[in-house]
């Protein structure tokens, strides 16, 4: 379907008295936002087809031409493109130059470091417990998106702008959960920004309960702290809310369902099965990943790749949770490769 980015409007005098034009002429509908085809072509405008023309841009319709017909338009009409308004080169926007200045950096940094390949780079970062690597690659890359496009993927990248720049834990949750939704085959720009902001604001609920309970590992919490603790998807939840952040639904999700499980396990709303959206689970799946080696679920660190072998052999473990939904798990399970850790140790 062509888009307004298809089309430049022209005037009604912009035809001249010319009955016959070797481009195609559109009308543009501001009700419906649709535009329709009016005259093909080398086809004749007759009298009745101007008049009709006439009728609807007196009733607020926009003639429009094709822009792959503009060279053509206006050499057959004789004019400058200086003397179209549509066609005037606007000024760029201080952030669309910054986006083309970003554009040419990845394309530099992709010259300079060849293919990014995910899973080598994570399991790489893994081995080092360097994550800088795969948080730079996600920042250049999220920089090159779209400012025109929507809130979340704005919010995107200033979050990606003033955040994600060096290695620490909530960046290697964002930049991981990114890259990997990617490999889950998730490229659209706008789901990829729900996933950056879902996992930048998945915790914000943390700021509203007390310190203390938060450096408690989950399993050492009483009963009673740990309803409380559980409480941060909801209470970042309503933040978001009173906020009046502009977040797409499925971004809101995220940040209320990041701890929701396919067996309906979780919480806050023990949602079952496709009632959650993949987005959460990816953002919960990889959180999970970080907090458990980090110790804040049983309070003893393991690496990364460890968890994922368990995860990998289902070797069940207090607060080692595999609920993600098959597509979500199987990408877990192979984001390094556990066969040759497992060969090696059998040797
Ligand atoms: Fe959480």
């Amino acid at each position: 379907m062509k888009t307004e980015y298809d089309f430049f409007m022209i005037e009604r005098v912009h035809l001249k008295d010319k009955n016959i034009f070797p481009f195609q002429i559109y009308v543009f509908n501001p009700i419906h936002k649709k535009y329709s085809m009016f005259l093909n072509g080398n086809r004749p405008l007759t009298k009745e087809l101007d008049s009709f023309l006439t009728f609807l841009v007196e009733r607020g319709g926009k003639i429009a031409v094709l822009k792959k017909q503009r060279r053509t338009f206006l050499t057959s009409q004789d004019f400058h493109e200086s003397e179209i308004p549509s066609l005037k080169s606007r000024e760029l926007h201080e952030l669309e130059k910054e986006r083309i200045m970003n554009l040419k950096f990845k394309e530099m940094y992709d010259e300079k470091n060849g293919v990014f390949s995910f899973q080598s780079e994570f399991e790489i970062a893994c081995d080092t417990d360097n994550f800088e690597k795969i948080i730079e690659f996600a920042r250049i890359e999220i920089l090159t998106f779209s400012v025109t496009q929507s809130h979340t993927i704005s919010l995107a990248l200033h979050l990606t702008k003033t955040h994600l720049n060096k290695d620490n834990y909530l960046n290697r949750i964002v930049a991981t959960s990114y890259l990997f939704a990617k490999t889950a085959n998730i490229l659209d720009p706008v789901a990829l920004s729900d996933i950056i902001c879902g996992a930048y604001l998945s915790h914000i609920g943390y700021t509203q309960l007390p310190l203390s309970l938060l450096r408690i590992p989950v399993l050492s919490l009483t009963e009673k702290d740990k309803k409380l603790f559980e409480k941060h998807t909801i209470l970042g939840n309503h933040l978001i809310k009173k906020s009046q952040l502009d977040l797409t639904d499925r971004c809101k999700k995220i940040i209320l369902d990041h701890h929701e499980r396919i067996n309906g396990g979780g919480y806050p709303s023990m949602k079952y099965g496709e009632s959650i959206e993949i987005l959460s689970l990816i953002v919960g799946s990889i959180a999970h990943l970080f907090e458990f080696s980090s110790g804040k679920i049983n309070g003893s660190k393991l690496p990364v790749k460890s968890i994922i072998i368990n995860m990998k052999n289902k070797t069940f473990s207090p607060g080692l949770e595999f609920d993600f939904g098959e597509k979500v798990y199987n990408s877990l399970v192979t984001l390094i490769n556990t066969d040759k850790i497992e060969e090696k140790k059998a040797a």
